[in-house]
């Protein structure tokens, strides 16, 4: 059985040799550096999500925030991963679910991230949850050689709420206009 619970500062040095994928790719997300993982966490607690087994070991993981002002206020997700073992069963559709959830508490119009443009297989996840590309970023990962990336997004309830909202104002101030 798999729970879903706040990450902390001890996850960040606690995955399991086994999963040498999965630490490959969180050793290169903590490469990017880890104070700068850390200040997020102090910040955005609730953005951060471990899936752990009953057993202890951490089969996946998500990373975000929120950011941006008036309508560009949104959810971003940082960083995901679930472990290869783990993979195929909804993890990451569910750590995804939370994020967009606690996201759309802080009325975010959206949730938007960047995805490697060969990622194929995170970019059909992501589109099978509702992502559309919103924009090709060049070069924006680097590397040799340095690779594009799509931006994604999902617009939120929030958003068609406040659009709703908005044309039953036109609406009603078009009738008084008759
Ligand atoms: C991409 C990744 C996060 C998906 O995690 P996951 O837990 O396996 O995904 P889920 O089980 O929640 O899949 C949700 C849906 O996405 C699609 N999907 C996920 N993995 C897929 C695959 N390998 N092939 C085809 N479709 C896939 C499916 O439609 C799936 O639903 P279904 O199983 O009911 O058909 C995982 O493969 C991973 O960690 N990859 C490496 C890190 C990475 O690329 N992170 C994203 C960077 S932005």
């Amino acid at each position: 059985m798999t729970t879903i619970r706040p990450f902390t500062c001890d996850d960040m040095f606690r995955f399991n040799a086994v999963q040498k994928y999965f630490i490959y790719s969180l050793t290169l997300t903590l490469q990017y550096a880890l104070t700068f993982y850390l200040q997020y966490l102090a910040h955005w607690p609730e953005y951060f999500q471990v899936a752990e087994s009953c057993s202890g070991h951490i089969e996946g993981y998500i990373m975000g925030k929120a950011e941006g002002h008036g309508e560009n206020w949104h959810g971003h997700v940082t960083a995901l991963s679930i472990a290869p073992e783990h993979r195929r069963l909804g993890l990451a559709a569910r750590l995804m679910a939370n994020l967009e959830e606690i996201s759309e508490k802080k009325r975010a119009y959206f949730v938007d991230l960047f995805v490697r443009v060969s990622n194929q297989v995170a970019i059909n996840m992501y589109k099978r949850l509702g992502y559309i590309v919103y924009r090709t970023v060049l070069e924006y990962y680097s590397g040799d050689p340095d690779e594009d990336a799509y931006e994604l997004q999902a617009l939120s309830l929030v958003f068609f709420a406040t659009r709703y909202w908005y044309m039953d104002l036109v609406v009603m101030n078009t009738a008084r206009l008759d």
